[in-house]
């Protein structure tokens, strides 16, 4: 039996000027005090990520920590039908491992442009988890980008611009183009000159949204694939939505990236996080768990 882990052990130590702490002293596995959640909890909000290094940590062991934040979201099915992991539905496989014919998981070894995850849901998870298993050494980073930081620092213009708007996220196709209403890929779509984006079934949220717990505002972009600025004529949402993404790439381009070692969790808050992570070569094998936490409420 492992011992319960004393609040005064724990220390936070900021891994850049604008986002993400180190985590030491806690052993995730061990059963864990409210007081030191507590601390957790409040480190979590004041940095938006939170990394714990050489953690050895079961299935079952990452979802009780998970919960700890609040009630879990169910796995996304993969396209076979069956979940990643038998018997945890709240468990997602990230790898671009194939056994015996069948990925082990999800997302492959290319890169994951800068996107926050599943706006187009009316109620995008308010954390996602991430525990590295199998890691290629020096490759395959995971950059986080703060998007109250994003708001901050918004020329005027740009701010003038987005107040009281909303962006539909599209909920037809994913991110690599697969239609989920069972129609043809978004290439050819686009390819037949039938693609109407502002007509896409979508969710739709506030560009500046606040945060529910800390009352900081954060820009929401969501991810630039077929978005759409509601209300505008499609050639003046493209230029709105291009001026804000060049901005979230020019602070992208300076953020923090976690490179990962076998045994990092992190947790990251998205309600005011975007994430990307660096395409890998396929020879190598990377294998992360992921689970998410519920939000209580759609972003406003
Ligand atoms: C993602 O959630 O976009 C992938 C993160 C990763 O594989 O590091």
């Amino acid at each position: 039996m492992r011992a319960t882990i004393a609040s005064d052990v724990i220390e936070v130590r900021p891994l850049s000027n604008t986002i993400a702490a180190d985590i030491t002293g806690v052993d995730l596995a061990a059963p864990m005090s409210e007081a030191v959640f507590d601390r957790i909890y409040r480190a979590w909000l004041d940095h938006q990520v939170l990394r714990f290094r050489d953690q050895v940590l079961t299935d079952p062991q990452m979802i009780d920590f998970s919960r700890r934040f609040g009630e879990l979201d169910l796995a996304p099915i993969p396209g076979h039908g069956k979940a990643f992991v038998e018997g945890l539905p709240e468990m997602f496989v990230i790898s671009n491992v194939v056994e015996n014919g069948s990925p082990i998981g999800s997302l492959g070894d290319g890169e994951c442009l800068w996107h926050t995850d599943m706006s187009y849901t009316p109620v995008p998870p308010k954390a996602s988890c991430l525990f590295s298993l199998e890691v290629p050494e020096g490759e395959g980073d995971t950059g986080f980008l703060n998007m109250y930081h994003a708001h901050e620092t918004l020329p005027e213009t740009l701010r003038a611009q987005v107040e009281g708007r909303t962006i539909k996220h599209d909920t037809q196709y994913t991110l690599d183009g697969y239609d989920r209403a069972g129609g043809p890929p978004l290439a050819e779509a686009k390819a037949s000159g039938t693609l109407d984006v502002a007509a896409l079934p979508g969710s739709s949220h506030p560009i500046v949204r606040t945060h529910p717990e800390t009352g900081r505002k954060a820009l929401y972009v969501g991810r630039r694939q077929n978005t759409y600025v509601n209300g505008l004529p499609l050639a003046d949402s493209e230029s709105l939505l291009d001026a804000l993404w060049a901005h979230v790439e020019e602070l992208g381009a300076r953020t923090w990236h976690q490179r990962w070692r076998v045994g990092d969790f992190v947790i990251w808050d998205n309600r005011c996080v975007m994430h990307r992570r660096d395409a890998f070569p396929p020879e190598v094998r990377r294998v992360m768990h992921r689970t998410q936490v519920k939000a209580e409420a759609a972003p406003v």
